[in-house]
């Protein structure tokens, strides 16, 4: 009787499990679907065995074997001391050259180049188990479904969010735009305030004007301060019942600069409205933690954090949950479909139909594995600051040359160098570099309307990232003498 009983209890149990496992991971484990069951008790039994073990092995002599990492394991940055060299190492692209010149490579913020250990991720999946996730039952479409499901985890334990609230996107502006469908669409009507910044890159900017367009509500840009910033205080004034959202960078692509999300969030919240941060630029040099900054939403493109292009994270609060709406619609988000009704699936894959950048998704997994096991944030930091303080130095004694971006002060970090000349036109500089194999970005970086305030010259920016060496800046710094003081 008692064996009965507790045979009965487990049941009660695996089948709750069972209901939290389809509604979250759906598709992790377990690709069957819902009520299409071949032995109802097997699948209680396999489900049972899943959460016993937290943890997929696949049968005996197989060769995909791995533990699950568990969501509550906290982010923990590498704890020792940065061999800056070696880890240039791992870069394979700084093994080339070109015109005799090996490369120069400060367009960090535009896209950072991949580690040896990601790309060796992304081939293995291409080489040897390349099958669509969440559906196949085959062991390695299985081994496939949990490395994706497993990049979640990570992504998750890296801002500190549950791996229900991480949506994967095809990158930061795709990101932002879903914010849009899902939420904003819903939540804002005419009459109603959306507040960006000035300095915002189109990503972050067109999406809310075409929305205020299609609705009727006020789109406002609150303008930086002296320090490049936007104040909680300027913010407030801007502030009023009717605003709905604020959209903010975090970490402006072309000063580098970095607001006060947390206290923006705070002030944002006390009227009502929700923010989305913009984390494009600093996800990949601070620790992020969505649940102490509080936002709503938080968006970035993997490209940028060491990680492949075509994939990118929406991070959702679980709070808001209820109040998103569906845009996208087909296959692997739902539970049934009738031809009157469709049973979608939970967060986040409810958001994530058709066949995922699965290949990216793992790429973006082992980018943080990566980051994890070699990179602390403020060693970063500090190296970011001194290669950007001797570029700013010797950009300084340059006549005719206007630094744009903020030169960091003691115990202030920034990770690029923006700049225009007044002789020879950022495009032209940047072609000059190009022959000598030195990557720059110019333009307007896909903020066009902060450039108009600059006057409407095109920039040139360095950007900087922990595999940057002094050698290059002055590499750099020795190129653009030749050009700039002739
Ligand atoms: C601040 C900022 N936001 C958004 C984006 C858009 O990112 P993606 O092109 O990867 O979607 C970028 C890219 O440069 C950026 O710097």
């Amino acid at each position: 009787m008692k064996k009965i009983l507790s045979l009965l209890a487990a049941l009660v149990f695996t089948q709750a499990q069972a209901k939290e496992l389809d509604k979250y991971d759906c598709g992790q484990h377990y690709c069957r679907i819902p009520g299409n069951k071949s032995s109802g008790i097997f699948r209680d039994v396999l489900i049972k065995k899943i959460f016993d073990e937290r943890a997929f092995k696949s049968g005996a002599g197989a060769d995909y074997e791995f533990s699950f990492p568990q969501e509550n394991q906290e982010f923990t940055s590498f704890q020792g001391q940065m061999n800056f060299a070696e880890l240039r190492s791992f870069f394979p692209i700084f093994k080339t050259q070109s015109k005799g010149n090996s490369l120069t490579y400060l367009d960090s913020g535009a896209t950072a180049q991949m580690p040896q250990s990601v790309i060796d991720e992304i081939v293995a999946y291409y080489a040897t188990y390349k099958s669509n996730v969440g559906r196949g039952m085959y062991e390695f479409a299985e081994h496939a479904t949990s490395k994706f499901e497993e990049a979640r985890v990570k992504v998750a334990r890296f801002i500190g969010a549950k791996k229900e609230e991480i949506v994967f996107t095809s990158g930061a502006t795709a990101s932002i735009n879903l914010a849009a469908h899902i939420w904003a669409d819903c939540h804002i009507g005419a009459g109603d305030e959306i507040i960006v910044s000035e300095v915002e890159h189109n990503a972050n900017f067109i999406p809310w004007q075409q929305l205020a367009l299609k609705k009727g509500a006020v789109l406002k840009r609150v303008p930086l301060s002296d320090k490049g910033v936007v104040e909680v205080e300027t913010l407030k004034q801007y502030l009023c019942k009717k605003t709905k959202l604020v959209a903010i960078t975090q970490q402006s692509n072309i000063l580098g600069t970095i607001s006060d999300i947390a206290g923006i969030v705070s002030a944002a919240h006390a009227v009502g409205a929700k923010v989305l941060v913009d984390g494009a630029q600093s996800i990949v040099h601070r620790k992020i933690d969505v649940k102490a900054l509080d936002c709503d939403f938080f968006a970035f493109s993997a490209h940028k954090l060491f990680g492949p292009t075509g994939v990118g994270v929406l991070y959702i609060k679980q709070a808001i949950f209820d109040q998103c709406q569906l845009c996208n619609f087909g296959g692997g988000m739902v539970y049934s479909v009738s031809p009157e009704v469709t049973e979608f699936k939970g967060m986040p894959h409810r958001l994530e139909p058709g066949t995922q950048p699965i290949a990216q998704v793992i790429g973006l997994g082992a980018a943080i594995d990566f980051i994890e096991k070699n990179i602390n944030f403020e060693q970063a930091q500090e190296h970011e600051t001194a290669l950007v303080l001797k570029l700013a130095t010797a950009l300084q004694e340059i006549p005719g040359v206007t630094i744009i971006s903020p030169v960091p002060g003691l115990g202030e970090h920034n990770s690029m160098v923006t700049f225009t000349s007044d002789t020879i036109h950022a495009y032209d500089i940047a072609e000059y570099l190009s022959e000598r194999n030195v990557a720059v970005r110019a333009g307007f970086h896909c903020a066009q309307l902060y450039h108009d305030k600059l006057g409407g010259n095109a920039t040139v920016r360095a950007s900087f990232t922990f595999y940057n060496t002094f050698d290059e800046v002055d590499f750099l710094i020795e190129c653009l003498k030749k050009l700039l003081l002739v």
